[in-house]
């Protein structure tokens, strides 16, 4: 296809395709967002946000207010319009299930197909199963209406979740996969503010960009459960994994990133697509290439359960009707999102357990009161901590990260606390006489 872009759809408002959509109208196209739930469009019309995402709304409010960018749930609006189309719909985990669940993608691909009458190109964000792209190619080829154009190309997203519009601007390298040059350059000036500023550009087929994606989740996923497996050896030996974490992360090849130890890792991303990426390889009969995804995937699952039984430990065995103060379970800080988060797992299990739990997170409370309603959760850290037994602190939010003793001394029953982020000092704790634990580190006999 070659258009010069001046219109573009993004389809899927989510997390990844209402940020793509404002980030957009930032880098000057006209927008429209399309989403099938109409109180989803209401809201983002009105420039509310239903998750947590720092600069987000503000960006949205602007490019709403400037009439750059709309929201609207009907496919047919953009058909007629848009330029360039953004597939960025859920690929969640299958229910009862380890692969991808592609209806939505394969709906959205196949809906917006039929409503477009302008030559156009499709572009593919959504994480999928490698060889989703060629297959996706060949349904438009067969939905199309005659005498358009229409063709795919794919180009697959890095975002982090909190730092969501950085990530889209200003990204380390974009990648797409395309099957004619006509369509890469429709994608270079979609992307030419970042071109102008030298990011890397991988030019390369679907299955390379389908994979650069899952590749990389995969890498992260691995280097977590790496420093959190020799979490477990010291933890038995003694030494110290933040001291082991900083020294094998100065050797530039191994690099310091992604090796803090601790509960691990969760959200709606990496554990859902190591899972997905073992599935697919097993269909291509290649189940032993990505074997170690599972071994993966179980060292990060034991972290929580070490943090539990670390809390059964410090209350002898008996945590029924106990006060243990849970601070942070959204999987991470300046994140609202409570998907497979290690912090509300370990609340949960202790809640199970009959543990009394009281719950301070400063964004998350609202979605994790939908899953574990009848777990407590607090508006406040003091709240949280006021006659506790133990304190455990599951995701490293700011204010957690400088919590001194001197702040929780009065308010506790007993001086207990699991760290299980491993972001407080020992020396700080243990001199005004708590009991200081982290995961990674050996317990006093
Ligand atoms: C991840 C990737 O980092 C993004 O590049 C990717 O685009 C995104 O998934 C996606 O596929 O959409 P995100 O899920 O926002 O982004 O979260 P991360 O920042 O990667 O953190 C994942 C989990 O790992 C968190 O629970 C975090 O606490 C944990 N983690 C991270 C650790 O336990 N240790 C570390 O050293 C780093």
């Amino acid at each position: 296809v070659t258009a010069t872009v001046e219109n573009v759809s993004v389809i899927g408002t989510g997390y990844l395709g209402a940020t793509h959509a404002a980030c957009m109208a930032e880098l000057g196209f006209n927008v429209v967002g399309v989403d099938i739930d109409p109180e989803k469009i209401a809201s983002l019309s009105a420039g509310d946000l239903p998750f947590h995402e720092p600069g987000l709304p503000e960006l949205i409010r602007k490019h709403v207010q400037s009439g750059q960018l709309r929201f609207t749930t009907d496919l047919n609006d953009v058909g007629a319009w848009a330029d360039v189309h953004f597939i960025a719909v859920g690929t969640p985990q299958v229910k009862g299930g380890t692969g991808a669940d592609m209806t939505y993608v394969d709906a959205a691909t196949t809906t917006l197909t039929q409503a477009i009458t302008k030559d156009s190109l499709i572009v593919g964000k959504s994480t999928v199963p490698v060889g989703t792209a060629a297959r996706l190619a060949d349904l438009v080829q067969d939905t199309k209406n005659p005498g358009v154009n229409v063709s795919l190309a794919w180009n697959p997203e890095f975002l982090r979740e909190g730092f969501a519009v950085e990530d889209t601007i200003t990204p380390d390298r974009l990648v797409v996969g395309t099957t004619h040059e006509d369509d890469e350059n429709v994608l270079r000036q979609v992307y030419a503010e970042a071109l102008g500023r030298d990011t890397p550009w991988i030019s390369t087929d679907y299955q390379t960009a389908e994979l650069v994606k899952v590749a990389a989740n995969a890498f992260l996923a691995t280097k977590i459960s790496f420093i959190n497996a020799f979490a477990e050896v010291t933890e038995t030996v003694g030494g110290d994994i933040t001291t082991l974490a900083d020294a094998i992360g100065h050797d530039t090849r191994i690099g310091r990133k992604f090796l803090n130890a601790g509960v691990g890792f969760g959200g709606g991303c990496l554990p859902k697509d190591i899972r997905a990426l073992q599935t697919r390889v097993a269909e291509l009969g290649l189940d032993h290439s990505m074997r170690f995804l599972d071994e993966m995937d179980q060292i990060n699952l034991r972290r929580r359960k070490k943090a539990v039984a670390l809390a059964f430990d410090l209350l002898s065995q008996d945590v029924i009707g106990k006060k243990i103060a849970v601070l942070g379970i959204t999987f991470k800080p300046l994140s609202d999102d409570v998907r497979d988060s290690p912090g509300l797992d370990v609340a949960a299990r202790l809640f199970n357990a009959g543990a009394d739990v009281q719950v301070y997170d400063p964004q998350g409370s609202h979605n994790a009161a939908k899953r574990y309603p009848r777990i407590t959760y607090t508006p406040t850290l003091d709240e949280a901590v006021t006659g506790a037994e133990l304190v455990i602190l599951t995701t490293e939010w700011d204010e957690f990260k400088t919590l001194t003793p001197e702040n929780l001394n009065n308010k506790v029953t007993t001086r207990r606390i699991i760290d299980a982020r491993n972001v407080l000092n020992p020396t700080t704790w243990e001199t005004a006489n708590w009991t200081f634990t982290q995961l990674g580190r050996k317990q006093p006999e």
